[in-house]
Order: structure tokens, then sequence, then C-alpha cells
């Protein structure tokens, strides 16, 4: 299904507002924004860890939707693959090892610890995939594995709702911090097998590159 203007609108403002956020609070690697206290504690400790995490999963977010143009794939297939390796290598590969590294730490026990660390897995599991479907010229199964991954990305995103959400609810942190470490990407994947059904046999369509 080719990505309708507005909801390439509405997913971009999405992920520019969140990656300008990360950038804005941890990219300088000074703590801008006042979070839960055990989260300060730990980010002190891991300064350049959490740095290096907002930068690069930011990346990924602010090139993510760019991927999934159409006309931008069929026009600049160079340009394409470029930004694609820049999205999966200083995106994906370091904001997925920096995110396993702080999933041992994150707030909220080993519920939050197993949600966020699977979710680390699974984005850099479903890059590589994604990676070896298009060196094999496979491009409909790339086409599904990136969804996929893109899907982990926006984990950013959803994470940034739900705080929201639950905080308007009246809910304290510290009870539902631990469901939104799930909440934020399972949700996510499901959404995306349901929304885009496998079209198994189609050959690679002429134009399309990777
Ligand atoms: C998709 C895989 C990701 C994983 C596994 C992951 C993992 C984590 C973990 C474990 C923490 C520490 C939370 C805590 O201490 O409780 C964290 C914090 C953070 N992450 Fe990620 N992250 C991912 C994606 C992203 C993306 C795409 C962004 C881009 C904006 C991002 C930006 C941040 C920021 C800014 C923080 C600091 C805390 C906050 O503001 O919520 N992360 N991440």
């Amino acid at each position: 299904m080719p990505l309708k203007s507005w909801r390439f609108a509405a997913l971009a403002f999405f992920c520019i507002s969140v990656a300008g956020y990360a950038l804005w609070a941890y990219g300088s690697g000074v703590q801008r924004v006042p979070v839960h206290p055990a989260m300060i504690a730990v980010f002190d400790q891991r300064r350049a860890l959490i740095t290096t995490h907002a930068i690069a999963a930011s990346l990924a977010l602010l090139l993510g939707p760019f991927q999934f143009v159409d006309r931008l794939r069929a026009r600049a297939p160079r340009l394409h693959r470029g930004l694609g390796y820049t999205y999966l290598v200083a995106g994906v590969a370091v904001g997925g090892s920096s995110g396993i590294l702080l999933a041992r730490h994150s707030f909220g026990g080993f519920v939050s610890h197993l949600g966020f660390g699977l979710l680390a897995c699974l984005w850099m599991i479903t890059g590589v995939m994604a990676t070896r479907a298009a060196l094999q010229r496979r491009f409909e199964d790339h086409r599904v594995w990136m969804i996929r991954n893109f899907a982990l990305t926006f984990a950013a995103v959803t994470l940034r709702l739900y705080l929201g959400l639950f905080f308007a609810a009246g809910l304290r942190f510290e009870d539902f911090y631990p469901a939104v470490a799930w909440l934020c990407w399972v949700p996510n994947l499901i959404a995306v097998e349901w929304w885009q059904p496998r079209r198994s046999s189609t050959p690679p369509r002429p134009g399309l590159s990777v």
C-alpha cells in the first residue's frame, strides 16, 4: 500500500517531534528534562551511553519515514540506498546496541528490562533480515522487514504517547512504566502484520531499488 501524503505528513510530524525532543533533551550530553530521580541517577552514571542512544535512535526516527516514499525510491535509488545504510548502521545498530545496554538498568525492574531488551534485539534482527533480503534482491521481503523494523523504531513515539495518556489518567509512573516497556512496541508489530498482509510471490517491481 503506497504511503499517502497525509499519512506521510502525520508519520513525519510524530517522528520529527520526538526526535527533536530527544536531541534537545539528551543530545548535548546534559540532562535538560526532569525525569524520575532513579532514572536520572542511571543516566548520570552512563551519560555517554544515553547521549549516543538518543542521537543514534533519533537519526533512525528522522530518516525512516523518507525510506517509504515511493517516488523518492524510484527516482533516486542511490539516495534510498545511502539513507538506508545510514538508518540501519548509524541508527538501528548503534541505537539498538546502546538500547540493550540501557535495558539492563531501565526503570521498573525485570518486566521493563525484558520489554526493552527484547525490543532492542528485535529492532536489530529485523534490520539484519531487511538488509539480507535487499542484498539478495528479494525486494518484497525487504519491504516487509523494513515495515516491521520501522514499527519498532516508532516505539519511541508510541512510548511517549502512552506516557502522556497515563499521566493524564492520573496513574503513577511507578505503576504503569513496566507495562509501557511492552505496550510501546507489541501493538505496533501486531498492527503492521494486520495492516500489511504478506504478498508472498510478488516479483520485484521495476524501478524499485534498495
Ligand atoms: C527501538 C528500540 C529502542 C530501545 C530498545 C530503547 C531503549 C531505551 C531504554 C532501555 C532507555 C532507558 C529507559 C529507562 O531508564 O527506564 C531509553 C531511554 C531513552 N531513549 Fe530509547 N530505545 C529505543 C528507541 C529509541 C528511539 C527511536 C529514540 C528516539 C527518540 C529513543 C530515545 C530515548 C531517549 C531520549 C531516552 C531517555 C529517556 C526518555 O526521555 O524517555 N529511544 N531507551
